[in-house]
């Protein structure tokens, strides 16, 4: 499956939030990101405690929407690399998820 066989829901709440939560249909959590035109699937697992990032379904960036921020922790990651670059898992990244991507 590609970014393509996403629910048409989910790009559209991604391409307009910059990033959203989707849970596969087998139940696995993704955090999928469009930033700059650049669609990037990530597993929704912190690092840090290897919790979900979001809240109820809400992604969260910094003010300047440069940074995704996990909800529990703070810690920080570039939404297209996943590398956290500031908080208690700094130099880990988010799983990338090349397989559920495609350029758009
Ligand atoms: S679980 Fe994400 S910062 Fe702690």
């Amino acid at each position: 499956m590609t970014l393509a066989g996403l629910p048409e829901a989910v790009r559209a709440q991604a391409a307009a939030q910059g990033a959203v939560r989707y849970t596969s249909p087998e139940g696995d959590l993704y955090l999928v990101v469009h930033q700059s035109g650049t669609w990037r699937v990530f597993v929704n697992e912190c690092p840090h405690r290897h919790l979900p990032l979001d809240r109820a379904g809400q992604v969260y960036f910094t003010a300047d929407r440069t940074l995704l921020v996990c909800v529990n922790h703070g810690a920080k990651f570039h939404p297209l690399t996943g590398q956290c670059v500031a908080g208690p898992c700094v130099g880990k990244s988010l799983q990338r998820v090349p397989a559920l991507e495609e350029s758009g």
